[in-house]
């Protein structure tokens, strides 16, 4: 499960700062939120489980249940998060879900907290568990970041997934799990059986970090710089199309959403930018079924903020003058 001290530094950060019920017991840590889906999907889906997801959703999560056998539910997202309604009209007795409501991942909306009751009165009313990825949450802008979704629910149904990689870096590969108590036995026999445990080396460097404040001022610190980031994103995309192309998701996280009209390619578009040094993240991937969306994924978490508005102009010179 990991180095006891180490829990017991993280779950005292976890019931702090986002609001989860956990015991130091219920945690597990794994090699980043990979192996946290990887693990719960084992633990909690069988082959054939139908499984609702964000549409559009993360494409790594999506590969965890494909490759557990799964057959996904894609379940649309809106301004409020995840589409309850919509998802029980395509499947209601789904085995679980898998959602992102601090920061939806790729679009960025925040799950209301209407929407967050409705969805674990579903989980509660048919028995399905949700998975909550809560990756990026530290980083909200301009307003307290939301509670977990885990800390609402009062029937042991959610197992909450979190990282590092989002606040420190994710070449650390620490993540972690917080199981509901019942399961606790099943995470370990299949987590055991995948890697037995995990380098206690970091545990112990995160555990004296954490416990010494510095990982609270590190957050502190970068959510000023991140923001600062985002700010001069956004105002280079309006200065250089003036407001032309929809952003969508700024209020949180490292990354935002640059909507591009319909009948380019999102793909080509990457595809020409990547030849320039210059990496954007296709929307359209992000979809399971058919793409609603064309867009670019742009995260600034790692752009200094002296090159964003170069990146910006040059990126006005790969889309088609005559269609914005
Ligand atoms: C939605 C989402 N979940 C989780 C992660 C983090 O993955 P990991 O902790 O495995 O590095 C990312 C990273 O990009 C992400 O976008």
């Amino acid at each position: 499960m990991g180095s006891l001290s180490f829990r017991k530094t993280l779950a005292g950060y976890l019931r702090t700062v986002r609001a989860v019920n956990c015991e130091p017991e219920q945690l597990m840590i794994v090699s980043g939120s990979q192996q946290a889906l990887e693990v719960s999907a084992r633990v909690l889906f069988d082959p054939g489980s139908r499984v609702w997801i964000e549409e559009p959703s993360y494409r790594l999560a999506r590969h965890v249940l494909l490759g557990a056998g799964c057959r996904l539910v894609p379940v649309p997202v809106d301004q409020e998060g995840l589409n309850i309604s919509a998802g029980i009209k395509a499947f209601h007795r789904a085995r679980g879900a898998i959602v992102s409501p601090s920061h939806q991942f790729p679009l960025g909306s925040i799950m209301t907290i209407a929407r967050r009751h409705q969805l674990l009165e579903w989980a509660d009313h048919v028995g399905s568990w949700i998975i909550e990825d809560d990756y990026d949450s530290e980083y909200r802008y301009r307003a307290m970041p939301v509670p977990s979704l885990q800390g609402m629910d009062s029937h042991a149904g959610v197992v909450y997934i979190g990282t590092f990689s989002k606040t420190l870096f994710p070449s650390l590969r620490v993540g972690y799990i917080v199981i509901p108590k019942d399961l606790i036995d099943r995470f370990v026999a299949i987590r055991h059986a995948m890697d037995l445990f995990p380098s206690q080396l970091y545990q112990d460097v995160l555990a004296e970090f954490i416990e010494a404040g510095h990982y609270a001022r590190h957050v502190r610190r970068t959510k000023l710089l991140y923001q600062e980031r985002r700010d001069i994103l956004v105002d280079s995309i309006n200065k250089e199309f003036g407001g032309g192309l929809e952003i969508l998701g700024t209020e949180a996280g490292l990354h935002l959403t640059l909507k591009v009209p319909q009948q380019e390619s999102d793909h080509e578009i990457a595809l020409r930018a990547a030849k320039q040094r210059l990496w954007l993240y296709p929307l359209s991937s992000s979809y399971f079924g058919s793409p609603q969306l064309q867009g670019l994924i742009l995260g600034f978490g790692n752009a200094p903020e002296k090159d964003i508005p170069g990146a910006v102009e040059r990126l006005k010179r790969l889309l088609s003058p005559s269609r914005l």
